[in-house]
């Protein structure tokens, strides 16, 4: 059964979490979101994760983007995980800059297909395995990830395909292998010469192939 895809509306979930209860819309506004899942609270992985996470909230912020957690732990334990992670950063006194969602009856993880089975609590329930979805103002998931429960992600190749997100989403580009902002980017292919033309004055440049086709055109936006 394949689960959400590129371009469905994200579900407009009720949850309770450390500010509350939410609706996920209106706790995104006109925002973009991104939901990131961990297995389990007061596990090292996850706390090196989350630790990341707030630290660099402001780039998130920068952006235009809310941050919100989630795993099947209680609202009781993500407070007090939350203090861990802080401490962690050396920041004990401030407050994690973002919710969790206290996901423990595991209705938001098994809809959105965030399970892991090969990691299992003490009563052989599986954990939530390391999701990220991006979320677009229009409430239309841009993107997802799914890791395993024992691999942390980089959240620094968060923010770049979130930079890549916005910038696809306003021009006709595609960023290329290891993009950066400020890098040149690709053309799509399905534009013209003469439209590639009138929509990048910056001009185009073209790497010649073998196959003598021109699909390799890059562009300043
Ligand atoms: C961790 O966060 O360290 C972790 C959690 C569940 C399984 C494996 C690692």
């Amino acid at each position: 059964m394949p689960g959400l895809l590129l371009g469905d509306e994200f579900p407009n979930f009720e949850a309770d979490t450390t500010v509350g209860r939410i609706k996920f819309h209106d706790f995104l506004g006109n925002s973009w979101g991104i939901l990131f899942s961990h297995p389990r609270d007061f596990t090292p992985v996850c706390t090196t994760e989350l630790a990341c996470a707030a630290r660099i909230s402001n780039e998130f912020k920068k952006r235009g983007v809310k941050m919100i957690a989630l795993s099947i732990d209680s609202v009781e334990d993500h407070r007090n995980w939350s203090k861990d992670v802080m401490a962690f950063n050396s920041d004990a006194e401030s407050a994690l800059p973002f919710p969790i969602i206290a996901d423990d009856k595991r209705e938001l993880s098994v809809q959105l297909g965030m399970l892991d089975p090969d990691e299992r609590d003490k009563d052989g329930l599986p954990l939530t395995a390391r999701c990220v979805f991006v979320v677009g103002p229009d409430k239309k998931l841009k993107l997802s990830i799914l890791y395993p429960a024992t691999t942390g992600r980089n959240f620094d190749e968060l923010l770049r395909v979130i930079d890549s997100l916005q910038l696809t989403a306003q021009k006709k580009v595609a960023t290329p292998v290891d993009w950066k902002p400020g890098d040149k980017v690709m053309v799509i292919p399905s534009l013209s010469e003469a439209e590639a033309a009138a929509l990048f004055p910056n001009g185009v440049t073209t790497k010649e192939v073998p196959s003598g086709k021109k699909y390799l055109r890059y562009t300043q936006p």
